[in-house]
């Protein structure tokens, strides 16, 4: 079993703008171009998603090719000679700019997307400075969809947002419709409040899709923007705090190339706000310490927070408890005993580009929709084969899962026994892997998991001639009593059938303080909680004994899914005691 990925690409040569440029066979011409620092204008490229071809504004020239050409879905070809820009190509983007404009709303004033919209810049950009097409404009109310709000008078009809809905996020709710000049997109789904749709609204190029609960609150330009990374489902994903006199207004991100989970985006209320330095308080937490025998926290800190708690272990000898991370790190421990490294070896790109995932031990669209996404890339470019294994069905990556594998929960040991029989049938295996393999009593495991040898035939030959294949795994397997040994056979799968494996991490920072600190299996002596309860606790959730800093008001670092440590910094102030 191969890897798409092995795959030497083959060099190009073009000439763009007189300048020679080098590109990958396949390349569009616009990529080559924006690579080598020369501007195409675009209004519905999406870097993320398939070329859209929705807006003529990439038109260029190719010598020997007839007429224009659209750059955006045009695959150079070697040698090719290519103009960016000319009288004809300006006129032809201005006279596109000066349709977008007829019968657009002057309501710049008052628009959520002013200061940083496509159509403004462009307008401004090919002198856009009079009308002359003209059409009846029909009544287009705006619709609260829940979570965004759509203006069909200021839509541009690019169709980001449909392809973001269908080929990222996968809630499939956003679709156009059709209707020549009163095209608008419409909401198929409008029973279920998709907070994916906040991903839509995040490419909107203009005002037409916006945040409800943004909307109408403040001027773009008025927001510092911070960098920092998002704490919640072990993603580690960047996201841009938009702050204003101390508030966050809202989460953005760098929607061209990534995007995020409805948690990321919309769950930024937890500062832990109006506290001051309280010495009583501090004063008995100092108490604590000394008296502590252990400290149990949770994973929801940071790497510099874990390296502190695993300082004062080393310095004073607390046990240091945190259920998840120790679950997690035990599991990826005994991973590496197989595979002779520190962590799984997948990744979230080669995921997206897989012909075929196999999803085990975990609601992946609740877990970590962040992987979900890129199962649903891989399903929708690549029409990847999705197995989802696990005891209940979920409705909302049906569009997506070509077979469902139910399994009796608790059985996890005997599935992941099972798939390592099934995936590494034919492949190389050292005598004393296949000979443990061979001794797998497989009618036994199967009738205790309830999982069908024809199930798993069926799972094999899906695999067949496909390459580039993934497996995610998740907590399920991390929680189970016998996690070290489901381990080493997943591990066998990465080592032997060169799958891209992921074990996703669990929420927080589960991977950093797994890789940082030395952590314990029991309680000794009285408890200090940090976040988490304890005899003193202290807490950056309110109700503590001893108030600490959130997430977003430290800086500091996160290890997120993809093995980066990724940067926290601070949004919201606070005025307190830290760690
Ligand atoms: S979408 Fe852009 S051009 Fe239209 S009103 Fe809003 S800011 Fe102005
Ligand atoms: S709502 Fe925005 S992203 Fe969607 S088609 Fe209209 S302009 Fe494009
Ligand atoms: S960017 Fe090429 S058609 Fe819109």
């Amino acid at each position: 079993m191969s890897d798409v990925r092995n795959i030497e690409p083959k060099t190009i040569s073009v000439t763009i703008d007189g300048k020679t440029c080098q590109g990958v066979f396949g390349d569009t011409i616009l990529e080559i171009a924006r690579a080598n620092d020369i501007y195409i204008p675009t209004m519905c490229y999406l870097t993320k998603v398939m070329p859209i071809a929705s807006c003529r504004m990439c038109v260029v020239n190719v010598e020997g090719v007839e007429g224009m050409i659209l750059s955006c879905q045009e695959k150079a070809t070697d040698g090719a000679v290519i103009t960016t820009n000319n009288a004809e190509l300006y006129k032809e983007r201005q006279n596109i700019m000066k349709l977008y404009n007829v019968n657009h709303p002057l309501e710049c004033g008052v628009c959520d997307q002013s200061g940083e919209c496509d159509l403004q810049n462009k307008t401004m950009e090919f002198d856009v400075a009079g009308q002359n097409f003209t059409a009846r404009e029909p009544s287009r109310p705006v619709q609260n969809w829940g979570t965004v709000s759509y203006d069909p008078a200021l839509c541009i009809m690019c169709e980001k947002c449909v392809r973001v809905s269908t080929e990222i996020t996968g809630d499939e709710a956003i679709k156009v419709k059709f209707g020549g000049y009163s095209s608008t997109i419409e909401n198929v789904k409008p029973d279920t409040d998709h907070k994916t749709l906040g991903e839509a609204a995040a490419v909107c190029p203009v005002g037409a899709l916006v945040d409800t609960g943004f909307k109408y609150t403040t001027n773009a330009w008025e927001l510092q923007k911070i960098p920092s990374s998002c704490p919640h489902c072990g993603g580690g994903h960047e996201v841009i705090y938009e702050v204003k006199q101390g508030k966050i207004y809202r989460v953005s991100n760098n929607a061209e190339f990534t995007t995020l989970c409805s948690a990321s985006r919309y769950g930024f209320d937890f500062a832990n706000e109006g506290i001051s330095k309280d010495q009583a308080a501090f004063q008995r937490a100092v108490h604590a310490f000394e008296t502590a025998g252990t400290i149990c926290f949770s994973s929801q800190i940071s790497n510099e927070e874990a390296l502190i708690l695993q300082k004062l272990k080393e310095e004073r000898g607390y046990k240091l408890i945190s259920h998840e991370a120790r679950a997690y790190q035990k599991f990826i421990q005994a991973y590496g005993s197989i595979t002779g490294k520190s962590l799984y070896g997948g990744d979230l790109e080669r995921l997206s580009r897989s012909r075929a995932v196999i999803v085990l031990g975990t609601r992946i669209n609740d877990d970590t929709p962040m992987v979900k996404y890129h199962i649903n890339m891989a399903s929708k470019w690549n029409r990847a084969r999705v197995a989802y294994m696990h005891p209940i069905e979920d409705c909302h990556i049906q569009n997506i899962v070509t077979q469902f594998i139910k399994y009796e929960a608790g059985s996890e040991e005997g599935v992941a026994a099972l798939l390592a029989e099934t995936l590494l049938k034919t492949c190389d295996l050292p005598e004393s892997v296949r000979q443990t393999l061979n001794d797998l009593d497989i009618g036994n495991l199967s009738a205790e998991s309830n999982v069908g040898e024809e199930e798993l035939e069926a799972l094999a030959k899906s695999l067949i001639k496909k390459v580039g294949y993934s497996l995610v795994v998740g907590a399920d397997l991390y929680t189970h009593p016998r996690a070290e040994n489901i381990a080493k056979l997943i591990a066998l799968i990465e080592k032997y059938a060169g799958f891209n494996v992921i074990c996703v991490p669990p929420a927080g920072n589960a991977l950093g303080v797994s890789l940082i600190c030395d952590l314990d299996e029991a309680i000794e002596g009285s408890t200090v909680g940090y976040n988490a309860e304890g005899d003193f606790t202290l807490s950056a959730l309110g109700g503590g004994d001893l108030d600490m800093p959130a997430l977003n008001q430290q800086e500091g670092t996160l290890t997120g899914i993809t093995k980066r440590v990724v940067p926290l910094n601070v949004a919201v102030d606070y005025e307190g005691y830290v760690l």
